[in-house]
């Protein structure tokens, strides 16, 4: 790709939409960004393993599955004696079931011939049939001898759920490598300039309004050297983040073109992770994670659920409140909470995401790995952290209240009055 060709890509000049310096500066914890403190969970809740990014079985159409009464859900998971700085060198996808949204049992590991030295984050299809898919990122070559940090889409088919006995979801199960950066939409990682690159987390997406099959996934646009963009300031160029998209002509899960990416944020930040879509009210809602040390040079964010919203899904998305951010961590627990994931409950928006580091207030978490093992072992969460409760309305958001740890309503849960209806009714 030319530099000049790169420069026609920018925001708004090709149905591509952009998260721009402007809107990002504007980013400021509010009362109605910032998510409660979390207290570590009851002993029964913390799983044998240490869990981190986590994502449920979903329909077609995006709402959480039920299966014979069971929410189901995967985790990336490690051994919870391991330094939690290494989990993502031996990250392997565990299964999780609930009958009561409330607590969760585990299934076990997912796959025993899995492609990549390791799995990272994906999604997981319940097909109408009652097939099960599971899209993941496979990391680092399978059978290289040291660890390596390619990223690739790889979708599972083959998976079955059978409740007759328990619960148990089972192979065989056959891995399809589904996509790889192309180098033109999608850097590869002989082209990173800056922090490592990534082609990572596919999440599925049927558009309710046209019934294309799509699959979203983190990625960065390409900036050659030498470009003009951001003013041919260089510095700002290795921050360039994107969600992509890949197309399925026919509505197979296991079939996919790349497309041109649905948003970039080149020159604001470097990793828009676990990019994915809540579609209400005609209006299609992107959001994704990003950490405080991937913003670009003289932008401060957080570690924080990030969203955009339009009208169409290839739309001009405009940030939610003003500058992306939607729920943060307090300033003195700035890494409590990491990989949200939002999902439609009812009138409400719901957002799940790990219990990450508690009990420190250091300014980056590169300081985490300074402390002592055990010290890091003690502040490390690594379980399902309380659900938030967003009230969402056109381009505004507001956390409204939280559930317990691992709370994932079933569909007919009616959820609590949150504190402020109770002042409300309180007052009148
Ligand atoms: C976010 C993330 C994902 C990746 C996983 C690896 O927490 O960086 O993008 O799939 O962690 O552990």
């Amino acid at each position: 790709m030319t530099n000049e060709a790169l420069g026609e890509s920018r925001p708004g000049t090709r149905g591509r939409a952009g998260w721009t310096r402007e809107q990002a500066s504007r980013i400021e914890r509010t009362d109605d960004t910032v998510a409660p403190i979390v207290y570590p969970p009851a002993t029964e809740q913390i799983p044998e393993v240490h869990i981190w990014d986590t994502w449920f079985l979903r329909n077609r159409d995006g709402t959480l599955a039920t299966v014979d009464g069971y929410r189901v859900c995967f985790s990336l998971t490690a051994p919870s004696d391991l330094l939690p700085g290494k989990r993502h060198d031996v990250a392997t996808i565990r299964c999780f079931y609930s009958d009561d949204g409330r607590n969760w049992h585990s299934a076990g590991p997912v796959f025993e011939d899995a492609l990549g030295q390791r799995q990272w984050a994906g999604s997981a299809l319940y097909d109408d049939d009652g097939s099960v898919y599971l899209f993941y990122t496979a990391a680092g070559e399978e059978g290289a001898e040291d660890l390596t940090y390619t990223q690739r889409i790889v979708g599972a088919g083959g998976g079955r759920i059978e409740t007759a006995d328990g619960f148990e979801l089972s192979g065989p199960w056959t891995h399809h490598e589904l996509l790889q950066p192309d180098g033109d939409r999608y850097e590869r990682e002989d082209q990173s300039r800056g922090m490592i690159y990534t082609f990572r987390d596919p999440w599925f997406f049927e558009d309710p309004e046209t019934g294309e099959t799509w699959l979203l996934f983190e990625a960065n646009t390409p900036v050659p050297e030498g470009s003009d963009v951001c003013g041919g300031d260089a510095a700002l160029q290795e921050f360039n983040g994107s969600v992509g998209i890949a197309r399925s002509p026919t509505g197979d899960p296991l079939e996919w073109d790349l497309e041109d990416p649905l948003l970039d944020a080149v020159g604001v930040n470097q990793e828009l992770e676990r990019p994915h879509i809540v579609y209400r009210g005609g209006l299609y809602y992107l959001f994704i994670s990003s950490h405080l040390h991937t913003f670009a040079p003289g932008l401060e964010g957080f570690d924080a659920l990030y969203g955009f919203v339009a009208e169409e899904l290839r739309g001009d998305y405009v940030p939610l409140n003003d500058s992306g951010l939607v729920a943060t961590n307090p300033e003195n627990a700035p890494f409590q909470s990491y990989s949200w994931m939002a999902f439609p409950h009812g009138e409400e928006v719901l957002v799940q995401s790990f219990f990450n580091y508690y009990d420190f207030d250091g300014d980056t978490l590169d300081e985490i790995a300074h402390l002592s093992d055990s010290e890091q072992m003690r502040r490390f969460g690594g379980s399902l952290g309380p659900t938030l409760r967003l009230d969402v309305e056109g381009s505004r958001t507001r956390i409204i209240g939280a559930l317990g740890h691992w709370h994932i309503p079933l569909d007919d849960e009616t959820l609590p009055p949150t504190d402020r209806e109770l002042i409300r009714r309180g007052k009148s």
